[in-house]
């Protein structure tokens, strides 16, 4: 089988080198892939959000199967264009990417299917009305951009000042792009937050294993947001009476609603879990596998993934054939000076080799660009390190003796992935 992979980070990195080690699998190509990925597939230097230049590269190499990444194709269409000239490709619809391309029709489509989730005040297309509807609101209160918007679309306001002044920027000086034209307000859930991400033919459905994402940038969950700055995985994540729980209150609607509106779901579907007091409710969805969930998701794999999805493309999935490695994975991420705010590239990586197979950690490469034999940054997540073992404390001492012997001027990383639940 020849695959053809959209994306170029840590999450495709690792389903490249996943995908790699099939027998199925003959040769692999990545667009726009990086610097480590350039190790394992054909690097193919497209944009993966123009849905017309993956066209023109799918019909002069002619992929078996391909398998999308992130969601700006998704949401752009790339999955239809695919299916129209029959060609197989792992991803949802146009359509039903909505559900990540569009928080409100996201929030009504959890609404009319009575699935758990935050309770919405209103939606709003003026700062004006937005700002007037903030006298009925508890406080903190959650401010949400419609659109795509590079994972600065979510705004958690601890007063009124703090709310318009984002409702502001994102609705008059568009600070957002089109992504902020509009917005809604919801209540603010308290919790722990969860990753549960489910595979489906649109008929069939297998869930992967359960993983929790850090996206602060700093230990102890401080500053700023960022796309993720580590994951972990482990079976402790979701006790089976929550699991039962996820999936008949959460998971099953969601695909019996998508089918019955007419919006059939093919792919990886992320659900964004908050587990409050009251229960597990979604707080959003992603039309794709999560960064840097994905690789913790991958390090626990004890199934040919090729096999797998190319089943989920003939609609043909066997959720039997997920295994899993039991004990736990974890991925740690390094950034770059200054992210997620302003920061440099163009840093020569160091030390990469002398992390190697028989260490059992895997560099998974991000932001980098390979330039002859040197590998440097070329983006604010550089690489996520990343490995499985017996226990979350075992994989964890694993990535974070990995971890000190990579540099790159102004490196920072989190020193608490999954500390809270390895204590
Ligand atoms: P989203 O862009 O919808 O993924 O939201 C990003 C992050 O905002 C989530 O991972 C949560 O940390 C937070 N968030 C979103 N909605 C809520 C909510 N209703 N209550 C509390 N936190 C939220
Ligand atoms: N790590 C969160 C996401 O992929 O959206």
């Amino acid at each position: 089988m020849k695959i053809l992979v959209i994306g170029g980070g840590g999450r495709e990195h690792a389903l490249v080198w996943k995908l790699k080690q099939s027998p199925l699998v003959e040769k692999i190509w990545c667009a726009p892939g990086n610097g480590g990925i350039a190790d394992e597939a054909e690097c193919m230097a497209i944009d993966a959000g123009d849905v017309a230049a993956v066209i023109a590269l799918a019909e002069k190499i002619r992929p078996d199967l391909t398998v999308v990444g992130p969601e700006l194709p998704l949401v752009n269409g790339l999955t239809d264009a695919f299916r129209q000239r029959k060609w197989l490709i792992v991803g949802p619809s146009k359509e039903a990417a909505q559900l990540e391309g569009s928080k409100i029709f996201s929030k009504k489509f959890l609404e009319r299917h009575r699935i758990p989730t935050a309770k919405m005040y209103g939606t709003y297309d003026s700062a004006a009305k937005a700002c007037g509807a903030l006298s009925k609101v508890k406080w903190p209160v959650v401010i949400k951009a419609d659109g795509l918007c590079a994972g600065k679309g979510v705004f958690l306001a601890a007063n009124r000042e703090e709310a318009s002044d984002f409702i502001k920027r994102v609705m008059e000086k568009n600070e957002l792009g089109t992504g902020g034209q509009r917005i809604l307000l919801e209540e603010t859930l308290e919790g722990e937050e969860l990753s549960f991400i489910i595979l489906t033919d649109g008929t069939n459905y297998a869930t992967l294993v359960p993983t929790r994402d850090h996206k602060r940038v700093f230990d102890g969950d401080r500053g700023p947001n960022t796309g993720g700055m580590g994951a972990y995985s482990s079976d402790d994540l979701l006790p089976e009476e929550l699991r039962t729980t996820v999936v008949s209150k959460i998971v099953e609607p969601t695909l019996r609603g998508l089918t019955k509106d007419g919006t059939p779901y093919q792919g990886f579907l992320y659900v964004g879990l908050m587990l409050t007091k009251s229960g597990p409710k979604v707080l959003e969805f992603n039309c794709r596998l999560g960064d840097p969930e994905t690789q913790a998701i991958v390090a626990r794999m004890d199934f040919d993934l090729a096999g797998v999805v190319k089943d989920v493309a003939e609609g043909k999935l066997d959720a039997s054939k997920l295994r899993w490695k039991s004990g736990a994975s974890v991925c740690v991420v390094l950034a770059s000076g200054g992210y997620p705010g302003k920061f440099e590239t163009g840093k020569r990586i160091e030390g990469l080799t002398s992390v190697g197979p028989n260490t059992g950690v895997k560099i998974l490469h991000a932001g980098t660009k390979r330039e002859g034999s040197t590998v440097t940054t070329s983006g604010g997540r550089v690489l996520g390190v990343t490995t499985s073992g017996s226990s979350l404390n075992a994989a964890l001492s694993a990535a974070y003796k990995a971890c000190t012997k990579i540099r790159f001027e102004g490196m920072h990383y989190r020193k608490d992935i999954g500390a809270r639940a390895s204590r």
